[in-house]
């Protein structure tokens, strides 16, 4: 039986950082309330002309090289963003270009925050059906385009970043992608939602978030689907070894540990240095953990996510 092992990962951040003190400057705000309420310390915002297939690619590009593997054999590239370059193509395919994969078929999936975990579904789903070998899902967002820069309630939130990881199908029995639990509900859709697209007035629209409702849904439904997607896998939290959730904010990702009683230290944090990256925030902190040695062979590592739609889901992985 094929399975889809996790054997790269990668992630960029771009250049320019705003911290809380520069949005003081912008909006009635304080680092100190941004703190408290969210952890967050600075969000990266791409460059002007810097677009989500540039930062995407850069996070691709890292991941590749650690595989060892040419660009030409990656056979699928998933792109998981809110923030594509143009309504159409589709950026992934933007992407393909800028590598090179020549021989791959590329789309984007849009489940705005849970989108890296939808993405890593369907590439597992196409791995294991033996039609790919190997998949490179990539999520990256630059969501500093699409933040109204004079609503505090929304701009202290977000910023902009990318990350990636390379599957490969594998016989190794029990590796890889072990479960994942998938969810949506649409009577939510106002919640969390943009102010346009191109079928109602053709513009992109800016973020508008009920901050409160979304904070209680993200404890709930992340804590809910992390069980059921271990359950799946036949695990209990007991088995767990390292919890990378989206990052979206400090006392959510705390209110989901504590739920789940999962002690700090199996619980990674990067959400203070990039803020809430929607897609890009899971790949960005599991690169972060992978890159600073914190995951070992063996290790059950679950993902988590929660986002617009409301959408929302996990994913348990035997590294
Ligand atoms: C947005 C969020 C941080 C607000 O925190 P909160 O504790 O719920 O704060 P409230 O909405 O009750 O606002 C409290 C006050 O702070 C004010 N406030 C909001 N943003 C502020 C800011 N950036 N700086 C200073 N004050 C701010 C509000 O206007 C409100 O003032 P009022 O009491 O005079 O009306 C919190 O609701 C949250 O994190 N929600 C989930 C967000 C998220 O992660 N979404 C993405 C999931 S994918």
């Amino acid at each position: 039986m094929l399975s889809s092992k996790i054997i790269a990962t990668g992630s960029y951040l771009p250049q320019k950082i705003l911290t809380n003190s520069d949005l003081e400057k912008i909006v009635e705000t304080t680092d100190a309330w941004i703190l408290e309420r969210t952890g967050i310390k600075q969000r990266h915002i791409a460059a002007e002309g810097e677009l989500t297939s540039d930062i995407a690619t850069f996070a691709a590009k890292k991941a590749l090289e650690k595989s060892g593997l040419k660009a030409s054999e990656i056979d699928l590239i998933i792109l998981a963003t809110t923030t594509p370059d143009l309504t159409f193509p589709a950026s992934a395919t933007t992407v393909q270009d800028k590598l090179g994969a020549k021989n791959a078929f590329a789309f984007d999936i849009q489940a705005v925050c849970s989108g890296f975990i939808f993405a890593l579904a369907i590439a597992d789903n196409f791995i294991k059906s033996g039609q790919v070998k190997n998949a490179l899902v990539i999520g990256a967002e630059t969501l500093s385009r699409i933040v109204d820069w004079k609503d505090r309630n929304t701009c202290v939130l977000f910023g902009d970043g990318a990350g990636a990881v390379l599957l490969q199908a594998t016989e190794e029995g029990n590796r890889g992608i072990i479960a994942t639990s998938l969810h949506s509900d649409g009577s939510l859709n106002d919640l969390l939602k943009t102010s346009g697209g191109p079928s109602s007035n053709q513009k992109s629209g800016f973020i508008e978030m009920a901050g409160k409702e979304v904070f209680k849904h993200a404890v709930d439904k992340m804590t809910k689907s992390v069980l059921s997607a271990l359950n799946k896998a036949g695990l209990t939290i007991k088995d767990v070894d390292l919890l990378v959730p989206h990052q979206a904010n400090l006392r959510i990702l705390n209110a989901v540990a504590t739920r789940l009683e999962l002690p700090e230290e199996k619980v990674i944090l990067t959400v203070q240095n990039h803020a809430n990256t929607s897609a890009a925030s899971i790949p960005l902190a599991l690169d972060h953990a992978n890159q600073n040695g914190k995951i070992k062979k063996d290790d059950v590592v679950v993902l988590e996510a929660l986002g617009g739609g409301l959408t929302w889901g996990s994913v348990v992985v035997r590294w």
